[in-house]
């Protein structure tokens, strides 16, 4: 472990469903997350804890190139769920133990018995917290798709709650049914939700009239969705007070501290790993460092919902 991440100030201790972070930055699933040279990378970097990228029940390759699509501070993807599968989670999770991190397996299947079998295997790898990917906009059968009613809902969160110990995480992404989706996830024993994914974007290449990503759309992300999340944040915290982590546009300390005051326990980065580099997690824990010193705050855990006190 980096001799930087354990001078880390005790006031930035978070805690989501029983799990001890020593600050709250991890990445979010889909960075790196899938094999162990990735795993190290993040490590390096400073996380809390490592997310892995989802794991679906076989291998996929995902979509052929363009699968990116870079703007400015923000990002267009269409991956298609490119994973080993669940059979790495043994190797993944070894990893992320052997440098003393806790270990968030993201996992999507196709409909509740998928995800109960992977949950399964993810506990017995020995996960810390699965991490429900029910958000994933352009995968068809995954995600959004596997999830697309109330009851679908309900149904895969109660079946992997029914065969694990182990805290399970439900990561959503914003829909106008955001607040419904949460209610049932929470009444069927989610310990935490992950808020948000993707948002459904698409860019199209003018002179050609060609959608530029090969699935056509694909998912945003970055600074462009930040208020997206803040919202969603906020809306699902005044209404349920659960345990929530927040993703969305973090880039620095103001983003993330905003997350933190509509409700979020702790933080999930993706898009500003690419646009910003590795060097991201110290810098943002070290200018949440500077800003509780400055409003004189002993832990960042009193600023957990601030907004819903004013
Ligand atoms: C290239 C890429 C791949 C992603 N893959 C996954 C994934 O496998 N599972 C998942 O739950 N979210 C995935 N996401 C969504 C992120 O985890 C995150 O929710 C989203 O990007 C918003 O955070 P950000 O603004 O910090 O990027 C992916 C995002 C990107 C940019």
């Amino acid at each position: 472990m980096s001799s930087r991440t354990s001078k880390v100030s005790t006031a930035l201790e978070a805690v989501v469903s029983g799990i001890r972070l020593k600050h709250p930055i991890m990445n979010a699933s889909g960075i790196l997350g899938s094999n162990t040279g990735g795993i190290l990378r993040l490590i390096e970097s400073g996380v809390s804890a490592v997310v892995t990228k989802t794991l679906t029940p076989e291998p996929r390759e995902g979509y052929l190139p363009p699968i990116t699509i870079p703007l400015g501070e923000c990002m267009l993807n269409a991956v298609g769920l490119a994973n080993p599968g669940i059979d790495a989670v043994n190797e993944l999770v070894r990893t992320i133990h052997g440098h003393g991190l806790p270990a968030i397996v993201s996992i999507g299947g196709r409909n509740a018995g998928e995800f109960v079998a992977l949950a399964v295997k993810a506990e017995e790898a020995g996960a810390d917290a699965l991490e429900l990917n029910m958000s994933c906009p352009h995968t068809p059968g995954y995600g959004v798709d596997a999830s697309k009613t109330i009851e679908a809902v309900k149904n895969i969160v109660s079946g992997v709650k029914s065969v694990t110990s182990t805290p399970v995480w439900v990561k959503l992404g914003y829909s106008r049914l955001l607040l419904r989706e949460a209610g049932a996830a929470l009444s069927a024993g989610a310990d935490a939700l992950v808020l948000i994914n993707t948002i459904p974007g698409m860019v199209i290449d003018v002179y050609t009239g060609n959608p530029i990503l090969t699935n056509r759309f694909g998912g945003l992300s970055g600074k462009c969705i930040h208020p997206v999340a803040v919202y969603s944040v906020y809306m699902v915290y005044r209404e349920y007070q659960c345990e929530i982590v927040g993703v969305g546009g973090v880039q620095d300390w103001r983003t993330a501290v905003e997350l933190i005051e509509a409700g979020a326990k702790a933080l999930q980065i993706a898009t500003a790993f690419y646009t910003k580099g590795y060097g991201i997690v110290h810098e943002i824990l070290a200018g949440l460092t500077g800003f509780l010193e400055e409003i004189n705050a002993k832990n960042i855990t009193e600023l957990v919902g601030l907004a819903h006190r004013k």
